[in-house]
């Protein structure tokens, strides 16, 4: 009798467990709905270092520049040309479905008319006007998703310990440093009240704990401002809803369930006259392509000049991205990680009902495509916004053997596209694949 009451107490339990995690599970996916089917947003990185034309913040950590030459370059942020309407413009034209803007550096500058600090582009610039506040009416206006960077680590703060600058450190004097993050707060809650972001991107959480940038309140915090923001994962203390691999693509799948890679389109995420490095508009689309396969986002970094304007080569790439995402749109937003590496030799993605493969050429294939193991019928396949519809042959099957045969796609040379070809392939249900060692007759 006794063991029965345990047994039932124990069940009702973990029933309660579980379904309160799958209800916690699911409005967190709710929440990442519109962040997983964005797939390319536009990272900006606007700032006075653009007037130099040297790097963000670094260059006076460094030592590459006294931190006065540094600040002197306040002297020379015009935005006489901003045009912030035509940069959502531009965005949305690209592609992207969201943006992030540099609110504040790790140069300590705010580019809105923060009233907890002196150090604003409105006080100390010849712009003289809150930047943030009309970009962000802009994407709202073209249905743009709204993001901030800020940086939680100040290295013009008089209360904060930078290494370079000042003598005190946190462990000598906590108490000041703690009035550091409640100015963090304070910044914070204004740009939540007066912008309400959809997304917070924070940044330069490495130099203290998460306890002492009071992650965890501060999450909570902005949670309770708006419930449905999201936040990347350098807010200190694994709280992110996502990861941010920087610069380096990933070359096999990230773990985490959602992610994105930011990039810049030269070497510099600020504008340096001097860095003409640019990678091309291809090299970008298969970048992009390789997040789309690993079922991640690409956050494509512009760094505009000190008057607002967007370097040529930036709004080129844009376009060029523009052009490719506005022809193949089927097979970018509603699409997820594709099939493990081995069936195919180029990337992939699946639709959502997992029922249509898209496979992505950077190359034109030899007569014909192989697809390998892949169990299914194939009902259809085209050729994504061409419409050309293609045949195909399987060859190999053996009655005896549960290994798929191979089947050939021919593809003619007309309709490859200039940058990268999308090849759709209708299966008879959700993908099936054969994920096996191959057999021999007698095993069977
Ligand atoms: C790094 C750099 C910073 C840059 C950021 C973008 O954290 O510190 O300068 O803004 O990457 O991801």
């Amino acid at each position: 009798m006794k063991n029965w009451y345990i047994l039932i107490s124990w069940l009702f339990i973990s029933s309660l467990i579980i379904t309160k995690t799958w209800a916690q599970n699911s409005t967190e996916d709710q929440k990442m709905q519109w962040f997983k089917d964005a797939k390319l947003g536009i990272f900006i990185h606007w700032g006075i270092y653009s007037v130099n034309g040297i790097d963000e913040s670094w260059s006076f950590f460094n030592d590459y520049i006294s931190y006065d030459d540094y600040m002197k370059q306040l002297d020379g942020f015009t935005a006489s040309n901003y045009a912030p309407e035509k940069w959502a413009q531009l965005i949305k034209s690209s592609g992207a479905k969201y943006a992030v803007i540099t609110a504040k550096h790790h140069d300590g500058v705010a580019l809105w008319n923060s009233q907890a600090s002196d150090l604003t582009v409105v006080n100390k610039t010849p712009a003289n006007k809150d930047l943030i506040a009309p970009f962000m009416d802009a994407l709202e206006k073209e249905g743009l998703k709204k993001g901030l960077y800020y940086s939680v680590l100040d290295w013009s703060h008089p209360d904060y310990d930078r290494k370079t600058r000042t003598k005190y450190r946190y462990k000598n004097d906590p108490e000041r440093f703690q009035k550091f993050v409640d100015f963090n707060f304070k910044q914070l809650e204004e740009l939540s009240s007066t912008f309400n972001p959809d997304l917070y991107w924070f940044d330069g959480d490495w130099e203290h704990k998460a306890e002492e940038w009071r992650s965890k309140e501060l999450k909570a915090q902005l949670l309770k401002w708006n419930p449905s923001v999201i936040i990347n994962s350098r807010i200190g203390g694994n709280l992110g809803d996502y990861d941010t691999p920087e610069q380096g693509v990933p070359v096999t799948k990230p773990d985490s369930k959602y992610w994105e890679l930011c990039l810049t389109m030269n070497n510099s995420w600020g504008y340096q006259h001097n860095d003409d490095n640019y990678k091309s508009p291809n090299e970008l689309l298969r970048i992009f392509v390789d997040c789309l396969h690993m079922g991640g986002n690409l956050l494509l970094d512009i760094g505009p000049k000190p008057d607002g304007s967007i370097p040529d080569e930036a709004v080129n790439i844009l376009e060029s991205f523009g052009r490719w995402t506005d022809k193949h749109a089927a097979a970018i937003y509603d699409t997820q990680a594709g099939i493990p590496e081995g069936h195919v030799y180029a990337p992939t993605t699946l639709s959502k009902d997992r029922k249509t493969l898209y496979i992505y050429l950077d190359y034109k294939v030899n007569e014909s495509l192989v697809i390998k193991g892949l169990k299914n019928k194939i009902n259809r396949i085209w050729v994504v916004g061409n419409g050309t519809k293609l045949d195909h042959r399987e060859v190999g099957k053996q009655y005896w053997s549960k290994v798929p045969g191979l089947k050939y796609v021919d593809i003619p040379d007309n309709v490859y596209d200039k940058d990268i070809t999308v090849i759709a392939v209708l299966l008879d249900g959700e993908v099936d694949l054969y994920r096996e060692k191959g057999q021999v007759i007698e095993s069977n």
